[in-house]
């Protein structure tokens, strides 16, 4: 593993050690116990959409690590002037030791990887959202104790988070439905490949989709880019929402997660919000750990090899 551009690049075994790994980081993270794997390293983040989640978990997990994080908003780099990728990514290989990027296009991000000599981060592109996943489904195992055999339903928009839900479901043997409108279908290879890899089905009927769910997961209705559409999306994905009927379905104990930032009333409601808040807010935090994982498996080298096996 030398990047982390989406989860399909990753076997589930590299998952399952990833996982392990923030395990491992959380528990000492909560007793204090500090390991500065990553001592005299530099982690770039670029960042052309907001972000208080992804930038704040990975400036800290970099300091956590003995390392440190610098903030590159597009807008006030070179980039946002038109600095095509291949110059940025052999220019700051030659300064910094990892980058992490949120942008729009997922080719951006393969393209740093491809003309960069560093390891790249996904920080949340059109297409997926790795970093969020792993946080997940770090989060199901600690509140379920396993993966393999829940089901795991996702509630909205076909895009990012469906898209990285279904590669990490189906990596680590949960079954995944997705209900969503035809118009907004998560993408059509990844559907292919997890019918052709696991148990999935996608489909506009919400309550089907969630009868016996163990995990409901939903977000928001107009992502990041998306804002002028907010209008028409509401009546879009009216009714593709996470409420009490919902969870009347599904199995008394399931969890409900979903990314943040939450809109309630919109894609859950604030009763469903506010009774599941453990977990979603465990969740949250969980980010922090999980990116702790893949920072010091990409960035560490051989002295932490230990850690991650
Ligand atoms: N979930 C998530 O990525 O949050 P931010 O947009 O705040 O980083
Ligand atoms: N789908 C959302 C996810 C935010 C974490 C967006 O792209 O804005």
């Amino acid at each position: 593993m030398k990047h982390l551009l989406k989860l399909m690049d990753l076997s589930e075994t590299e998952i399952l050690e990833l996982l392990n790994t923030a395990d491992q980081l959380k528990y000492e993270k909560h007793n204090g116990i500090e390991h500065h794997h990553l001592k005299g390293k530099t982690l770039g983040m670029i960042f052309s959409k907001s972000s208080t989640r992804t930038r704040v978990s990975f400036e800290v997990g970099m300091y956590d690590l003995g390392g440190q994080a610098l903030f590159l908003s597009s807008a006030h780099t070179q980039i946002g002037r038109g600095e095509p990728v291949e110059d940025t990514a052999r220019v700051l290989s030659r300064y910094l030791d990892g980058i992490m990027i949120r942008t729009f296009e997922q080719e951006e991000v393969e393209n740093l990887a491809k003309y960069g000599s560093i390891p790249i981060i996904n920080g949340l592109t059109d297409y997926c959202h790795p970093c969020q996943v792993l946080a997940d489904l770090m989060t199901i195992r600690e509140h379920k104790g396993k993966l393999a055999g829940n089901k795991l339903v996702f509630i909205g928009d076909g895009n990012n988070m469906a898209n990285s839900l279904i590669v990490g479901g189906i990596k680590t043997g949960m079954e995944v439905a997705v209900a969503c409108p035809k118009s907004h279908q998560p993408d059509p290879e990844i559907m292919k490949w997890a019918a052709e890899n696991g148990k999935f089905t996608c489909t506009d009927d919400i309550m089907a989709a969630c009868k016996d769910a163990d995990v409901l997961y939903t977000d928001v209705w107009a992502s990041m880019g998306q804002e002028g559409e907010a209008a028409e999306r509401k009546k879009i994905f009216e009714g593709y929402q996470i409420n009490s009927e919902v969870m009347a379905v599904a199995h008394a104990d399931a969890m409900v997660l979903h990314c943040l930032p939450a809109h309630r009333g919109e894609e859950i409601t604030a009763e469903v919000m506010e009774a599941h808040a453990d977990e979603i807010f465990d969740e949250a935090e969980n980010r922090l750990h999980a990116q702790k994982a893949v920072l010091v498996k990409l960035l560490g080298g051989d002295s932490t090899t230990d850690l991650c096996n």
